[in-house]
């Protein structure tokens, strides 16, 4: 099968490209510019392909990840532009929330429409959201982030029962308290991890590996899950304990 993932820098895209080439899987990932390519390429073999897609720019799309998108059986949605500074909502700027907007649910669903059409015609498709346990549980300052996971989540479930019987299938995975680049600042601190994980039910902080194979299930020929969202957390957001 064909795949693209978004994101390839990301830890998570990682865990899941080297699930799937293990697997014989064709896989492709993005990079949000030349530079990142460029490093990108440097982490993955020859095998993978790399195109650069930036969300913000989603009229012009690079015309190779286009036709790629044609042929793509699995598209799993990981990329997200990042939460730069955490604020409360009315400090917000309509700027940034139209920024997010644009990247994190135009870009999405422009590649989801190039890819859709073509899945349905060859009655197989796969499509996965990353979305975060944070947006559900409306976690404080994260006004965008909660804002563009749900909208995301919130077409999922209307693909699911649009698309399910053409075997296309759109499934959401939330991860939990991750221990990835992205996440460092937080669990590099002394006592996080340990604090953490007194809360979390499962005892540990989650890794990208435990991301990836959540994924291969809902990438099945003979998957049966459709318009779900499954917590890739531990638990989370049960708790075992308040600290
Ligand atoms: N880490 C966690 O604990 C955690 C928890 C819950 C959910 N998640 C979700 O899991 C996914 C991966 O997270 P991560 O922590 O592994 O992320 P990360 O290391 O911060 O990576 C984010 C990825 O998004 C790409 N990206 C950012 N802005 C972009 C843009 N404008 N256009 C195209 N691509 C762009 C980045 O590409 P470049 O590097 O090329 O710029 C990068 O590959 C995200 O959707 C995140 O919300 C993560």
């Amino acid at each position: 099968m064909k795949a693209l993932i978004t994101g390839g820098s990301s830890d998570m895209a990682k865990a899941m490209v080297e699930k799937l080439l293990k697997e014989g899987h064709q896989v492709a990932v993005t990079a949000s510019n030349v530079d990142s390519a460029n490093e990108v390429k440097k982490h993955y073999s020859k095998d993978v392909s790399v195109f650069v897609l930036n969300l913000h720019e989603n009229d012009n799309l690079n015309s190779e990840l286009t036709s790629y998108l044609a042929g793509c059986d699995y598209l799993i949605l990981n990329a997200a532009t990042k939460v730069k500074k955490l604020k409360r909502f009315h400090h917000i700027d309509k700027g940034e929330i139209r920024d997010s907007l644009e990247a994190d649910v135009v870009g999405n669903t422009t590649l989801i429409q190039l890819a859709l059409p073509h899945m349905i015609k060859r009655k197989f498709g796969r499509i996965v959201f990353i979305s975060s346990i944070a947006a559900n549980i409306g976690s404080s300052r994260y006004g965008l982030y909660c804002l563009t996971k749900n909208a995301m989540e919130g077409l999922i479930y209307n693909l699911a029962v649009d698309f399910g019987r053409y075997n296309v299938l759109s499934n959401i995975l939330r991860p939990g308290l991750m221990q990835t680049s992205r996440t460092e600042r937080f669990w590099g601190k002394e006592g996080y991890i340990e604090n953490v994980s007194k809360v979390i039910p499962q005892g540990k902080m989650g890794q990208p590996a435990e991301i990836a194979s959540a994924l291969t299930s809902l990438l099945a020929e003979d998957c049966y899950i459709n318009g779900q969202a499954i917590n890739v957390s531990g638990g989370m957001p049960l708790v075992s304990r308040y600290l």
